[in-house]
């Protein structure tokens, strides 16, 4: 158990998010962080409110100030708006960019130890933003969208095969965007390749619907985008940092040179343990799930030039 976990942004992803660690007793205080007054408070109190029904005995705690979350070891970043139908992830750059900023060296001033999830889009171009305000080196910086990617890619290949989400293993690399890369070639159903069990054409119509997942509720929902995985997946990150769990998830990295990709933030299986991102794991990849992997991050690449 940690001692404090803020997380920045009392909306629909950071509140659920919040709610999450403290039903997983994740840590001793969940700080939830929002400029709207009024709003982490009594999100705060409503869910530690909940606490002796659910059984943790995590303290929520809301704020519009950064003291409170004066010496968390981890932080979710959800801060930002979210897409409205017909909006990219990109439209949000501008935006959210100044508000990612303005978090990250809150962050370095009240907890200059801690590891950042970030979870505002959009998604890798806001991790770029958030290691450079806060100088932090990249272990400590770790977007959340493989998590999500990959669990919706799940969800729709259980659906399709009539099997249950745990059976499926999978990975969606990439950038968090129309471009990124579910592995096919490392999908397998209780170890069995999924080719064997799926026709490719079943197949590919699941990695287009993947692709699309978080505008299929954006569409749905017409005032905001998706947060009951979103915050599911964050946790999970943070789940594998507090426990020390060495998980392997794909998650956004600052990438060095692996798989050919330097100084671009990119989804890649990664392990995750109390140091944060502990390693890149770098895989062989087909020809064609390479050449995807580098028109993804040459996409995130392009929306971080518009920062400039
Ligand atoms: C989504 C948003 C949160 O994929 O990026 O649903």
């Amino acid at each position: 158990m940690f001692n404090k976990i803020t997380v920045v942004g009392a909306g629909n992803v950071g509140a659920t998010a919040a709610q999450r660690v403290a039903e997983k007793n994740l840590a001793r205080t969940v700080v939830m962080v929002d400029v709207i007054e009024g709003i982490p408070q009594g999100k705060g109190l409503d869910q530690w409110q909940s606490a002796p029904i659910e059984g943790f005995d995590s303290r929520v705690i809301g704020s519009n100030g950064y003291d409170a979350a004066a010496g968390s070891e981890l932080f979710i970043v959800t801060a930002g708006i979210a897409r409205k139908p017909g909006m990219s992830r990109d439209d949000l750059v501008k935006t959210n960019a100044g508000i990612v900023e303005s978090v990250a060296k809150e962050i370095k001033r009240v907890a200059p130890q801690s590891i950042i999830i970030v979870v505002s889009n959009p998604l890798d171009v806001m991790c770029y933003v958030a290691m450079r305000a806060s100088g932090f080196p990249k272990e400590r910086v770790i977007g959340m969208a493989g998590v999500l990617d990959t669990a919706r890619y799940r969800a729709f290949l259980a659906e399709a095969m009539d099997v249950s989400v745990e059976d499926i293993q999978a990975m969606v690399l990439g950038g968090h965007g129309d471009t990124m890369v579910p592995l096919i070639s490392y999908t397998t159903v209780s170890g069995i390749p999924v080719t064997q069990l799926l026709a490719r054409d079943k197949l590919d119509a699941i990695v287009t619907r993947t692709r699309g997942g978080g505008a299929e509720i954006v569409n749905f929902l017409k005032t905001g985008s998706a947060y009951y995985a979103p915050s599911a997946a964050s946790v999970q990150m943070a789940e594998a940092i507090v426990l020390d769990k060495k998980r392997i998830l794909p998650c956004a990295a600052w990438l060095t040179g692996e798989y050919g990709l330097k100084d671009v933030f990119c989804g890649v299986p990664c392990k995750l343990g109390r140091k944060g991102l502990e390693q890149v794991l770098e895989v062989t990849l087909t020809e064609q799930e390479r050449t995807d992997l580098h028109k993804s991050a040459e996409a995130v690449r392009d929306t971080m030039k518009s920062l400039g």
